[in-house]
């Protein structure tokens, strides 16, 4: 488990997992898309974080939190409409040319549907090797073979498989089939977006121990998407919750879970259920009133404010600073 300390940059603070020094530094990175009428959606707002070496990163909130766009702009999938993202301290959105196709090998993403993300009519090998025929790397057919056979290994298929087609293959198998694809080019950091929430619960488990397997012996960073905090718990050394494209709060996993500040994050805590019958009778569940709002127009003051059962009159007029409530445990709420 890392041990969160602070930096002092141009910006302000902000909390980093240091325990092999930041990979990742995302420093008030906002994507905003138009949707027409002169309005603005406002996905990402102002995020920062950072992940560290080796770190697992886990982000959670519900849907359209702006969890996806923030992975994908992380990544330059998408430009950003303001802020940086920083990898090994290059910030990626001035990268061009051999820097930029190098960046393409670093960093790789795993999908939430794997039957989605990989393409019916290609057989397994050609599905794995296609980052590396895209990056040129395959080497003759016969490397390019054997390297797909190691791949499947790695994730725990035989070689045997390389020949199928997705549709022979289980849903769990399949999502294998999508980490040994995003580890082709072998890359440092992966983006993993809800790559569990499509299995079944009894394969989840699986999945996640494949992951941390391969994040030990491959020496890999994740930044893991979720929109259950029940999801990120196990793989997580520290969690973001987001909420209407904006951090709301960030700690160590077993202290975000023993202590959530948050009000949002105390209601997202509340409604997992607890495995002893007894104790979830007497547990009090915190329900959120009313929808989501529109990113579009999102409230004024403290985003959650609509939401939230202790918002006062300070949080319509004023929005609440993301700051460090105690060591490394960081929260935006002005009772926080
Ligand atoms: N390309 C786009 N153009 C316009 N709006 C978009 C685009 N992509 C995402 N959005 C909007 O941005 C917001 C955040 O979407 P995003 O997919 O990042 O959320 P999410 O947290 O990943 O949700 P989910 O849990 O459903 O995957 C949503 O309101 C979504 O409708
Ligand atoms: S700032 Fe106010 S509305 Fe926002 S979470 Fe805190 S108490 Fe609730
Ligand atoms: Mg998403």
């Amino acid at each position: 488990m890392s041990v969160s300390t602070v930096t002092k940059t141009e910006n302000g603070f902000r909390p980093t997992g240091a325990s092999g020094g930041p990979l990742l530094e995302v420093d008030r990175l906002s994507k905003f898309f138009p949707v027409g009428g002169g309005q603005t959606l406002k996905a990402v707002n102002d995020l920062s974080l950072t992940v560290a070496k080796g770190e697992t990163l886990g982000v959670v909130g519900e849907s359209g939190c702006g969890k996806s766009t923030a992975g994908r702009t992380i990544m330059r999938l998408y430009e950003p409409t303001a802020g940086e993202t920083r990898f090994e301290g290059r910030n990626i959105y001035k990268l061009k040319g051999a820097e930029l196709k190098k960046l393409r090998r670093e960093m790789a993403m795993i999908f939430q549907d794997p039957y989605a993300s990989l393409n019916p009519r290609f057989n397994i090998t050609d599905i794995i090797a296609e980052p590396l025929d895209i990056h040129g790397i395959a080497g003759s057919s016969k490397e390019r073979k054997r390297k797909v056979e190691e791949l499947l290994e790695l994730v725990g298929l035989r070689p045997e498989h390389a020949n199928r087609y997705p549709h022979e293959f289980s849903g769990g198998q399949r999502q294998r089939i999508g980490i040994a694809r995003a580890l082709a080019v072998r890359p440092k950091f992966i983006v993993c977006d809800e790559p569990i929430s499509a299995l079944d619960v009894s394969i989840q488990a699986q999945v996640v121990n494949l992951l941390q397997e391969l994040q030990k012996s491959l020496g890999l960073t994740y930044l893991f998407i979720a929109h259950d905090l029940s999801m990120v718990k196990h793989i997580s050394d520290r969690v973001a919750v987001m909420y209407l494209g904006k951090m709301v709060e960030l700690a160590e996993s077993s202290e975000l879970y023993a202590n959530p500040k948050h009000p949002y994050t105390q209601a997202l805590l509340s409604a997992i259920p607890i495995p002893d019958p007894q104790i979830e009778a007497q547990k009090e569940r915190i329900v959120l009133s009313g929808d989501l709002p529109s990113p579009i127009n999102p409230p004024s003051g403290c985003p959650f404010r609509t939401r939230c059962p202790h918002a006062t009159e300070k949080c319509a007029a004023e929005a609440p600073e993301f700051r460090e409530v105690k060591d490394g445990h960081w929260a935006a709420c002005h009772y926080a």
